[in-house]
């Protein structure tokens, strides 16, 4: 691959090659000394257009520890804020023998225009309510460390499916290897075409919950034009997960949240905090799998 630029073009075979590469340089981020040579002399560029806290610094990490350069660009005080085109700014980091571009931005489709005009690798770390194909990939990396295999599991996602780029990624891969992906949110917050996806509909929470995973999402506020639901408190009830949710589900649910978590919105903190959650495990999985990421990229 010369670009990580969306799920949906990942093959069952791309997908099980970056786990089990992930998986081999997952102990490297358990040593006392965390480093291996594999990108040695290379120029890791992370671009952000976009706020991040675990996309960003984990990327960054992963670079360090394949022993890269990693180099963060600050948009806001960038020559963007001056006019500065994406593709101006990009073509100007290439200039500087960037060889990984690590792209956030607000646009859908922004990854996908950069790798179409540029030499350099790229990798979406989100754009829009597009994509976001390395998270979906630690959340798959997570689930089969806990679950052991994933073509016979059901994975339910809840929550803001309709903004979200990392629902969208998670369906692509999660189909294309096979498993079974429930959707449950508000109508409003549900994408247009869920059949188009392949995807089944919950008809309520209980339904919802009798699932191997669950993945609840925040409210992208950001990207609704006006609030889609009448009331976060009537969101939390209806849409929201919590202990009293969790006893129609199997006693070993996984449960599974991007991050950031809105406590007692989405889910409440006892689940957040609790012996189900995988929240934590999948910002340190997130290390494996990116350094797998950048690994599997080459130039052309
Ligand atoms: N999951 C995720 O993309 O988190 P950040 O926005 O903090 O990077």
């Amino acid at each position: 691959m010369k670009d990580l630029i969306s799920a949906k073009e990942l093959t069952k075979d791309d997908i099980y090659s970056i786990l089990d590469t992930a998986e081999s340089l997952h102990e490297i981020n358990r040593r006392d000394i965390k480093k291996t040579p594999a990108l040695r002399g290379k120029t890791v560029v992370n671009l952000f257009f976009e706020n991040s806290t675990r996309t960003r610094t984990s990327f960054e990490i992963a670079a360090k520890r394949l022993s890269a350069d990693a180099v963060n660009f600050a948009a806001s005080s960038s020559s963007t804020q001056k006019g500065e085109t994406l593709l101006d700014t990009i073509k100007n980091i290439e200039a500087m023998q960037a060889d990984i571009l690590v792209l956030r931005h607000e646009a859908s489709g922004a990854a996908k225009f950069i790798a179409e005009r540029s030499g350099t690798c790229v990798i979406n770390a989100g754009d829009g309510i597009n994509e976001h194909p390395t998270q979906a990939l630690l959340d798959i990396f997570t689930i089969r460390r806990v679950k052991k295999e994933l073509e016979r599991l059901t994975v339910t996602i809840m929550g803001d499916i309709a903004h979200s780029r990392v629902a969208r990624s998670n369906i692509w891969a999660m189909r294309t290897l096979g498993m079974r992906v429930k959707l449950f949110g508000p109508p409003t917050l549900l994408p247009n075409d869920p059949k188009a996806l392949a995807c089944e509909i919950a008809a309520d929470k209980r339904e919802a919950v009798q699932s191997d995973v669950i993945i609840t999402l925040r409210i992208q506020r950001e990207r609704q034009g006006k609030l889609l639901i009448p009331s976060l408190r009537e969101y939390s009830r209806f849409f929201g997960l919590n202990s009293e949710d969790l006893k129609y589900a199997p006693k070993d649910v996984l449960l599974l949240h991007p991050g950031p978590v809105n406590r007692g919105v989405e889910l409440s903190s006892s689940l957040a905090d609790g012996a189900n959650s995988a929240i934590l495990d999948q910002v340190e999985n997130g290390v494996s799998v990116r350094m797998a990421v950048m690994c599997a990229l080459r130039r052309q």
